[in-house]
């Protein structure tokens, strides 16, 4: 009744921001993200006969606001396995937790494929979907290698989700400048909530979306990167004018968030295969094309404020380790 997973966190290059059904924490977009191998969750779950209610250790602490998403996570599972035992839960990343780097995401596909071995089940790929989703609606994206689309249309009130593209068949790099490693102030939860209830652009955002969605399929298919690079970073800049024209506002980038923009622009103006993505957070991600590279780390290093950078090639899904024989 123990086991444990490791996912990926991943990073959407048409993004997910507001929701259709809070209920069931179904997307009001699509999205269409990179896993990014190098960056690990690694969660551990035991059903253990003794304990009393659930209980969660992130990163060593007790974690509440994850705890209520957990628990219902863990609910549909025991609902599965027809068992009524609580589970406890060890959850660590090895990157900056909560900070836009979309912890919640590899930590809640950790999370759905440890329980679920952990309990023997042996679930549809699409029921993992819906579980890890229940905890976050990027996680899904984790559970899959590569080139990953989460679709919100084509089966209405679900949530269908596949690797597009394999790491191998297009292998994108993306260079991770962390600006600062401080929990965000509005989680992506509350603050895509109070976009759709309180910003004069939601509906813009929400009917625009499916031909930035369309569109970024097709630069896959074709591995188009400058294609790409031009419609991710204008559906990024959508989803942040979306946040700051909420009220109150939110602007989660940091004074260095802008100086990387800036750089990696003008390396593209200058011929450098790269471009930008943001979260809701002060990070920023620079994909580029593997000969990139060293010249975009470079670059990103030399901007006042940036901490450090991290390096990812495009990683697997989400899987359950080998238990270690004695
Ligand atoms: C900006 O998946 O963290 O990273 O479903 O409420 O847990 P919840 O939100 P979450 O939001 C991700 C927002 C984003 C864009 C994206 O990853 O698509």
């Amino acid at each position: 009744m123990r086991a444990t997973a490791v996912a990926h966190p991943n990073v959407a290059l048409i993004k997910y921001w507001g929701k259709s059904d809070t209920e069931k924490n179904l997307p009001a977009t699509g999205s269409l993200s990179v896993t990014l191998g190098g960056l690990h969750t690694r969660t551990t779950i035991e059903f253990n006969e003794q304990l009393k209610q659930d209980q969660l250790l992130l990163d060593g602490k007790a974690d509440a606001a994850a705890d209520l998403r957990m628990v219902r996570c863990l609910d549909e599972l025991r609902q599965h396995a027809g068992v009524s035992l609580f589970a406890n839960v060890e959850s660590a990343n090895d990157f900056p937790t909560g900070a836009g780097l979309a912890s919640s995401a590899s930590g809640f596909a950790a999370l759905t494929v440890a329980g679920a071995a952990a309990l023997g089940l042996s679930l549809p790929p699409q029921e993992l979907v819906r579980i890890s989703r229940l905890g976050s609606g990027s996680a899904p994206r984790s559970l899959f290698a590569g080139g990953v689309w989460l679709d919100i249309a084509s089966s209405p009130g679900e949530t269908i989700c596949s690797t597009v593209s394999e790491p191998a068949r297009w292998p994108l790099e993306v260079i991770v400048a962390v600006t600062s490693v401080e929990k965000k102030a509005v989680s992506s939860t509350a603050g895509m909530e109070s976009s759709r209830a309180a910003s004069p652009y939601f509906d813009g955002w929400v009917s625009s979306h499916p031909q930035d969605l369309a569109d970024g399929l097709s630069c896959f298919t074709d591995k188009d990167f400058m294609r790409l690079a031009d419609l991710a970073e204008h559906n990024c800049l959508k989803m942040h004018a979306l946040a700051m024209s909420t009220r109150p506002p939110l602007l989660y980038w940091s004074p260095a968030t802008l100086a990387c923009m800036q750089a990696v622009m003008q390396l593209r103006a200058d011929g450098v295969p790269v471009f930008f993505t943001v979260d809701a957070g002060p990070q920023l991600k620079a994909v580029c094309l593997p000969e990139a590279s060293a010249t975009v780390r470079e670059r990103l290093q030399s901007i006042p404020g940036v901490l450090q950078t991290l390096d990812c090639t495009l990683g697997q899904g989400a899987w359950v380790e080998p238990v270690a024989k004695a």
